[in-house]
């Protein structure tokens, strides 16, 4: 019987020449931190709904679903029918357009906390604005940031993100405090420093809900203790936004932040992001016909493709489709399916782990027990890190790939409303095969 690392070789055995080219060209072989894979990535050719095709022609059912900006599936119609009718009457106008306004009213519809709109090109760069507008309005410097929660590669938001700190200078991890999960903690923290501009947080919890926010008042909370300090309450929905529900998760839990950041959905597939909120924080970006002000005070931004006429086709396209209610409806029952049936996997193959999560997200933890409800997991963050170590989840991720189906970083699936019930049906045989597999190599 041949190993899973053969079968892998065997099955993507196209891949391997591009891998060794990929190394000779990127550092570290790869293009985004996340897409490191052993023993060589696969190379993925095209995508079409619920699937993608890898080079050798292997169709697999695809969860990472653009690192969980494609709630539609690969290419829906009426996204690339707006993105080719766009692209072919110009792709940068050098100018403002009427497709930006658009683009800002279809976004405003379906978050109605915020009252003046700026796009950026992703996650990164408007997480960096929302903090810089946060230190411009309060006139204070530090940031709170909270354990393991992600909000992108810049400086600021570095520090127990789950990423390494090389290159980050010392003076900006000294205006960095990360807080435990934990409502008195941060209390504690903005009692004792008056130095705070914002607290951001990830609205389901670290690394896209890996680490559930186990208590579901804690958004409600930091919005209090945020509000009674002064401090700038920065929801970022990078994920979240347009998935949880068509209004994000300030809309499916009843709250109002003061800033929010958005990537991923809103730009339907194209490399698009924005940020939005309160007016009097967003107007800090405004030109004032005062040289002081304009030239000295004003909260800058660039970016040449900053709504760029392509991206607001996308956005728009996705954003009405989502607005009707049937996208996230249609996604979201796909997904209880699927964590439905990984549940029942792990109990018909007598194999530990358990499967969780809200709306359209699905994570899968290995190897210890928990009685959670199945949405919300209160696992200890120590028993879930348990569950987690990388030779675990790339084991999987590729036990996974070899019996057709492509997991987010192995330990979670990402939902669209293109995966079907034979999609799902398709999802839980590879799933129950691939915990046989893992098992009679002894790695479970
Ligand atoms: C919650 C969150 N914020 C910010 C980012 C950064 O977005 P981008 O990759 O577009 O820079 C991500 C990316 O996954 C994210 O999940
Ligand atoms: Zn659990």
């Amino acid at each position: 019987m041949p190993t899973i690392e053969e079968r892998f070789t065997e099955k993507f055995s196209g891949s391997v020449d591009w891998h060794r080219r990929g190394h000779e060209l990127f550092a570290g072989g790869i293009t985004h931190q996340t897409r490191f894979t052993s023993p060589f990535a696969v190379y993925i050719e095209h995508g079409e709904g619920p699937f993608k095709f890898d080079i050798d022609g292997n169709e697999l059912v695809d969860y990472v679903m653009g690192n969980g900006s494609l709630m539609m599936g690969h290419s829906p119609d009426e996204v690339t029918a707006a993105v080719v009718a766009q692209a072919a009457r110009g792709t940068h106008l050098g100018g403002a357009t009427t497709h930006e306004i658009r683009y800002a009213e279809a976004v405003k519809r379906l978050m109605p906390s915020l009252e003046r709109v700026r796009f950026t090109t992703s996650g990164t760069e408007s997480t960096y604005l929302a903090l810089r507008l946060a230190r411009a309005y309060t006139g204070k410097t530090k940031i709170v940031k909270f354990h393991e929660h992600f909000h992108g590669w810049h400086d600021y938001v570095t520090p127990e993100s789950g990423q390494a700190l090389g290159g980050v200078p010392r003076e900006v991890l000294d205006t960095v405090i990360v807080s435990p999960v934990d409502v008195a903690a941060l209390d504690r923290i903005l009692a004792e420093d008056d130095d705070v501009a914002a607290v951001i947080v990830e609205c389901n919890g670290a690394h896209y809900g890996t680490f559930p926010l186990m208590n579901p008042n804690f958004l409600h909370d930091v919005r209090e203790i945020t509000s009674k300090r002064g401090v700038v309450f920065i929801m970022d929905e990078v994920i979240t936004g347009f998935r949880l529900s068509p209004g994000g998760a300030q809309v499916r839990w009843d709250l109002e932040p003061d800033l929010t950041t958005m990537a991923k959905i809103v730009a339907g597939g194209q490399p698009g992001a924005a940020v939005g909120g309160r007016a009097d924080i967003m107007e800090l970006m405004a030109f004032r016909d005062d040289p002081e002000w304009d030239n000295m005070r004003r909260v800058p931004q660039g970016g040449t493709f900053n709504a760029q006429p392509v991206t607001a086709a996308a956005g728009i396209a996705t954003l009405e489709a989502i607005a009707g209610g049937e996208v996230n409806a249609r996604a979201d029952a796909m997904a209880a399916r699927l964590k439905d049936g990984l549940n029942d996997a792990f109990i018909q193959n007598e194999v530990t782990g358990h499967a969780h999560g809200i709306a359209s997200i699905v994570h899968v933890n290995l190897g210890a027990e928990c009685s959670c409800d199945r949405d919300l997991c209160d696992m200890p963050y120590d028993q879930i890190y348990s569950t987690m170590p990388a030779e675990k989840t790339r084991a999987l991720r590729r036990a996974m790939l070899i019996n057709g189906v492509d997991m987010m970083g192995g330990r979670a699936f990402l939902v669209s409303s293109s995966h079907d019930e034979d999609v799902i049906e398709r999802t839980l045989d590879a799933f129950s095969q691939s915990l046989k597999d893992l098992r009679s190599e002894g790695a479970l």
